[in-house]
């Protein structure tokens, strides 16, 4: 069983931005500029964006956050987005999600200019990428690709199930692994709460995708001997012998999963710990102008 690690693929990742970040600012350019928009105080987003910030500085890029309070309108969150397509300066931004109730998420991840909508919410990226255009890939599935490559784990008439069709995992996840080239031309089986014999199904997958957000689901019985198995889930559960109280598990019952695999990844340390270099890759791919001309 070989362990992916998550961490060394995204330090890798940084490591090579920020050499190109540097290349570019030694040549005269200035440094790619990602910004942030968060609207209220949820924990988890607060902790995100912080997470984009650390990334920014350890590459070199330039960082901005926009913070709204809980009760600011959606014109105003609109007039900000406004601001930032029409800023030569920055070069990609993000709205932070979940947004307030009151605020619709769509118009407002529709009114970014898809040109810099780094987290490839926007279905002008999404639509692209469905047909094997250049464009921004979001977090999850492009931090999964990465790993698929960085391990050079073989995709080619592979069977793979992908567990979930969220719009942000499953879905493009299943998408790009059915895509001509490598990391895909796998033969892809999408399941979800509707699937029947899910047991079987994933018994004869090749590759797992496990993305439902149901902690420990896919056990021993539900997986090959030699599968690759790729654990997007994060569930968070109490636990008693943890300093914090609490503890994240994956989708995938790891310690009797793990003998059976060829490789797979932790939780965490796996696919969580890649999203954030998707974000990096993205900005400085606007910034160099690679995605749209
Ligand atoms: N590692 C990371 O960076 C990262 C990033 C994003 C998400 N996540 C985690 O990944 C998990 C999935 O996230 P998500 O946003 O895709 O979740 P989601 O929007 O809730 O989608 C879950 C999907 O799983 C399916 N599903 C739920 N229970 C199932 C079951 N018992 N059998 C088969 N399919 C089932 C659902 O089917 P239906 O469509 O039929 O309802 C749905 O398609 C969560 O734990 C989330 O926290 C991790």
């Amino acid at each position: 069983m070989n362990l992916i690690d998550g961490k060394k693929i995204a330090s890798e990742i940084k490591a090579e931005i920020a050499a190109e970040v540097k290349e570019m600012v030694a040549q005269g350019h200035r440094p790619p500029h990602l910004a942030a928009i968060i609207v209220g105080h949820d924990g988890a987003s607060e902790t995100y964006v912080g997470h984009k910030e650390k990334g920014c500085a350890e590459v070199g890029f330039k960082s901005t956050i926009i913070r709204f309070e809980e009760d600011a309108t959606e014109a105003e969150l609109l007039a900000t987005i406004k601001k930032f397509n029409e800023d030569p300066e920055v070069d990609g931004f993000i709205v932070q999600l979940p947004l307030p109730k009151h605020i619709d998420e769509n118009k407002v991840i529709e009114a970014i200019d898809p040109k810099k909508d780094v987290d490839g919410f926007h279905p002008t990226n999404v639509g692209r990428m469905m047909i094997g255009l250049p464009s921004y890939i979001s977090a999850t599935p492009f931090g999964i690709m990465e790993l698929l490559k960085r391990y050079k784990i073989e995709t080619a008439g592979k069977h793979a199930v992908v567990i979930g069709r969220s719009n942000i995992v499953g879905r493009p996840m299943a998408n790009l692994l059915s895509q001509k080239g490598y990391p895909g031309d796998c033969t892809v089986t999408v399941c979800h709460s509707r699937t029947k014999n899910l047991k079987e199904v994933c018994h004869s997958a090749d590759i797992i995708i496990a993305a439902l957000g149901a902690p420990e689901f896919v056990t021993a019985e539900m997986v090959k001997e030699g599968a690759v198995v790729i654990d997007v889930g994060i569930t968070r559960v109490k636990s008693e012998t943890s300093k914090s109280g609490w503890k994240l598990l994956g989708d995938v019952k790891f310690d009797e999963v793990a003998p059976k695999c060829s490789y797979i990844t932790p939780v965490p340390g796996g696919v969580g710990a890649t999203t954030i270099v998707a974000l990096l890759t993205n900005t400085l791919k606007a910034c160099k102008k690679e995605i749209y001309k």
